[in-house]
């Protein structure tokens, strides 16, 4: 844990009900958002500096909170890490949105929809999942939303899809990219990543369709 979690607002108990035969069963509502301020790999090397959470708000006012609070802007994290752009951002969303409880459902699934992050590390993609569900969650709770299987299980589908385990700009692999990225199964190295673009409608029906953005593996 580093100094930015003391100023993240940390989550609740994991009482929202869970959908029945969980597909995502690794996606949870955590207590706490987990949130480093550094990390490298197991041996301590190949360090590396996480935004803090002072600079990851200035740098969203700076951008426009109004643009990016606008549902329809349609986001992408590149090198994500533990997700704190996409989880502000997110969290940012959600606090508008609560002032219509009467939209509030599909509009904070299509809120959700539209944010995009790929991390090349499995172990931080898996983190952050349950940190953008655990900022999710939290909201709904505001207004009592507990008991909603469908609401929740879309909400853990469009996190899976869009939170993806990939690997982003390799034409100049780093260090980091090379000591993590060996670890990628051969079928996740793609030259094309596909990103999810969902329609979700009032009543909470959701349609995806995948399109395509191509970036180069480097050697
Ligand atoms: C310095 S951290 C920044 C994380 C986060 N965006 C933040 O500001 O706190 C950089 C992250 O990029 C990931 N990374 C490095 N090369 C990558 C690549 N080619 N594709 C996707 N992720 C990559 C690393 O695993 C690491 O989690």
């Amino acid at each position: 844990m580093g100094d930015r979690d003391s100023k993240i607002d940390h989550g609740s108990s994991n009482d929202v009900l869970l959908p029945v035969n969980d597909p995502f069963p690794e996606i949870q509502c955590l207590d706490v958002l987990e949130y480093s301020q550094s990390g490298g790999d197991e041996e301590g090397n190949n360090y590396q500096v996480f935004t803090p959470i002072t600079v990851v708000n200035d740098m969203i006012d700076k951008i426009g909170r109004d643009y990016l609070d606008d549902i329809k802007t349609t986001v992408l994290e590149p090198t994500s890490g533990e997700g704190i752009f996409v989880a502000n951002i997110l969290k940012s969303r959600l606090n508008k949105l609560r002032m219509n409880p009467a939209t509030y459902k599909a509009n904070s699934l299509r809120a959700l929809s539209t944010l995009y992050s790929i991390e090349i590390d499995e172990r931080l993609v898996i983190i952050q999942r349950s940190n953008i569900y655990t900022v999710f969650c939290n909201s709904s709770k505001e207004l009592g939303i507990l008991d909603d299987e469908q609401y929740f299980s879309l909400a853990k589908k469009i996190i899976h899809e869009n939170i993806m385990w990939a690997a982003f700009n390799m034409t100049e692999p780093n260090i980091l990219s090379i000591e993590v990225g060996y670890k990628m199964p051969p079928t996740k190295k793609k030259k094309v990543l596909e990103f999810p673009v969902w329609t979700i409608g009032d009543d909470l029906d959701c349609k995806m369709k995948m399109e395509e953005f191509e970036h180069e593996w480097g050697q």
